[in-house]
């Protein structure tokens, strides 16, 4: 482990922490650094032991642990997506994260991550987006405007140049959210529309993060024109998805990690020989991205546990820098590590964590 300078402590973020983070940061900030730390570690892509998250799905939601690991860093995150969440007036996703230290296992870093995802999630769009979408593109369709929509919103407008935003949900309530969100952030336009196709037609990229358990058909063959990009972040879970089969066949489909994106992104729709790339190999100049101006590209969005690494990454840097979080004594230690029974007689024990806890650093 590099980035934290006391051996054997952990730095704990919480929610308080992280937004006293990105407010001290800047949120424009913390988009483009989240997301070079994702294009450089997307390029080193071979360097991670990757696997597929585990899911535990039920009938009103999933819950799911996302493991990544390089030579040196362990992360892990814990996220859940919950569509009928904000009812009872919880958010659909929530989440917290683990950075560890792969040469003694030690736990580095407990944080929130749901600012987090929401960040990691808009910069890896505007990412793909940056390189996958026809350049010079300007307009964009924003279809689903809970949660994630804003942070999709300013990462397309400051790594995209995007400046004309049209606006769908079926609750009114939340575009209405999203325009006063928006409003001074420097877009040009910001229209909420009446339907999905009159956000659709003429946008250069199409941006879909709706939230229900359902195949849900939110963008249909018959909304795609030529050279548009689509950027599908809500279909994320098997039988949750937005596009209708028909949008996917008709384009080139760009995704994270393909063994997950197989099982839960709209790609889980297409027979199993439907050609997919993994983006990370047009970032390594392995695979073309978009082949001509005409062409409709879309980025299969599910999320990886890479992103979630290198939003981890940047919190800890942030964190050390500003001051921020509390070292706790999230595992226990003995003085003499062979004799945790020890740990459970009176005196020595209490003393030695105490002492320990008061030794750390703050931040
Ligand atoms: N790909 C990723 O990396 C990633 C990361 C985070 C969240 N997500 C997914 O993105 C989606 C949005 O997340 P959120 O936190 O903003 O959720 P949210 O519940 O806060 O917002 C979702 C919005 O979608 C709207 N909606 C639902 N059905 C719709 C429809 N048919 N047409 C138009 N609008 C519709 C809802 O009214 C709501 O305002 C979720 O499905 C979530 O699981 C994906």
């Amino acid at each position: 482990m590099t980035t934290h300078p006391d051996f054997g402590t952990t730095l704990f973020l919480g929610a308080c922490d992280v937004v006293a983070l990105v407010r001290r940061k800047g949120l424009p900030a913390c988009i483009a650094g989240i997301a070079a730390r994702i294009e450089a570690d997307t390029r080193r892509w071979n360097d991670f032991d990757k696997s597929a998250r585990v899911a535990s799905h039920s009938a009103d939601g999933v819950i799911e642990l996302m493991p990544i690991a390089d030579a040196t860093q362990f992360a892990f995150k814990y996220v859940n997506g919950h569509p009928k969440n904000t009812r009872a007036g919880l958010p659909t996703v929530m989440a917290f994260g683990v950075l560890a230290d792969v040469s003694t296992g030690a736990p580095r870093l407990v944080a929130e991550l749901t600012l987090a995802t929401a960040i990691r999630t808009a910069a890896m769009s505007a990412l793909a987006a940056r390189v996958l979408a026809r350049a010079g593109s300007r307009t964009m369709a924003l279809i689903g405007n809970g949660a994630q929509s804003e942070f999709q919103a300013l990462a397309f407008r400051d790594l995209v140049g995007i400046r004309e935003l049209r606006l769908f949900d079926t609750d009114p309530a939340a575009s209405a959210k999203l325009v006063a969100n928006l409003a001074g952030q420097g877009f040009e336009t910001v229209r909420v529309c009446a339907s999905i196709a009159e956000a659709v037609r003429g946008a250069d990229i199409v941006t879909t993060a709706t939230a229900d358990k359902a195949n849900a058909t939110i963008v249909t063959p018959e909304m795609i024109e030529p050279g548009m990009h689509l950027n599908a972040v809500g279909g994320d879970c098997p039988g949750k998805t937005e596009l209708h089969p028909g949008v996917l066949g008709m384009a080139a489909v760009f995704v994270e990690y393909e063994p997950q994106t197989r099982i839960e992104g709209d790609l889980q729709q297409m027979p199993a020989d439907f050609a997919v790339t993994e983006f990370w190999r047009v970032l390594a100049g392995h695979a073309p991205g978009r082949r001509s101006a005409d062409q409709v590209t879309i980025f299969d969005s599910v999320g990886f546990a890479l992103e979630d690494y290198s939003a981890l990454g940047f919190l800890l840097a942030a964190a050390l820098e500003l001051g921020l979080g509390q070292a706790i004594d999230l595992v226990a230690r003995a003085d003499d590590p062979k004799n945790l029974f020890g740990l459970l007689h009176a005196e020595a024990p209490a003393r030695a964590m105490r002492r320990r806890r008061h030794a750390l650093p703050v931040g």
